[in-house]
């Protein structure tokens, strides 16, 4: 099983809408076997698959996913207040948990994260084969970017990472700043497709149906179908390996 976490920093970049739309493309295009993570103690990912927030997430069993052409292929850890007050090393734990790989069955894990999300940011170092950072594309997008992309570096070696410009206008100046400042500071880190404004997602959420479902053939879920069949290429590509969080590093980010 490869996983993926979707984090960033900054909140509103659309991770859960990425989440959502990535595990739907992979379970219905691509005939994988998904688990999904609700890691946000809002429960966003969870309602939006149609299932209740649960008291304890850290016991609830998986349950298949509530959209009807996911319940065979997508099961969903919920998610629920009390992430909200979990200690780093229960996240490690429970993301790290070695009994789920063979319980689960699946292909691929993509797991939601909350904003602000530090420590879940920080468990990557020992789950995660591959970190996606949604950018929303705006002058504060660009702003949290940097500061994630920044504390990502107390991890060593560094997780295999992708960018992914989301919600992007492409004759905003914004989006050609954010593209051309990654691509001279961090070559190779920019998916190439971004996923285009689309008044189909907030839709797509309010239908309670991830966007690739609802609007197939939309200019989002085009994009999505790109990056899905992207990432499972460098998948392919990883192997996992033994990290670390340099502590220091770490102290020296917290108390600047
Ligand atoms: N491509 C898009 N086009 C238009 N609106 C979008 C797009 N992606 C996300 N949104 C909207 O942006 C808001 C934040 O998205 P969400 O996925 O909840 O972000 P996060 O999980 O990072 O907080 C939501 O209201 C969502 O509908
Ligand atoms: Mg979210």
């Amino acid at each position: 099983m490869k996983t993926v976490m979707v984090a960033s920093t900054k909140g509103g970049t659309a991770k859960t809408t990425s989440v959502l739309a990535l595990a739907a493309l992979w379970a219905m295009e691509h005939q994988r076997r998904v688990a999904l993570w609700d890691g946000d103690p809002q429960g966003t990912l969870t309602r939006q698959l149609r299932r209740n927030v649960v008291r304890d997430p850290w016991t609830a069993d998986p349950v298949p996913a509530g959209v009807p052409e996911l319940e065979e292929r997508a099961v969903l850890f919920r998610g629920g207040r009390s992430l909200g007050l979990a200690p780093a090393a229960e996240i490690r734990q429970f993301f790290g948990r070695p009994d789920w790989e063979p319980r689960l069955n699946a292909d691929l894990a993509i797991i939601d994260t909350p904003p602000g999300g530090l420590l879940h940011i920080l468990a990557a170092a020992d789950v995660a084969d591959l970190l996606l950072v949604p950018v929303d594309t705006t002058p504060l997008g660009l702003e949290g970017l940097l500061e994630t992309l920044d504390l990502l570096k107390v991890i060593e070696p560094a997780v295999p990472t992708r960018v992914l410009l989301t919600r992007v206008v492409v004759r905003r100046r914004i989006t050609r700043e954010i593209s051309e400042f990654l691509d001279a500071r961090y070559p190779g880190l920019r998916l190439e497709t971004g996923i285009p404004e689309d008044a189909r997602v907030p839709d797509s959420h309010k239908a309670r149906r991830p966007v690739p479902l609802d609007a197939p053939r939309e200019r989002a879920s085009e994009g999505y179908r790109v990056v899905a069949a992207q990432l499972l290429d460098v998948l392919a590509g990883l192997r996992r390996m033994e990290r670390a969080v340099n502590a220091e590093a770490l102290a020296a980010r917290v108390s600047a």
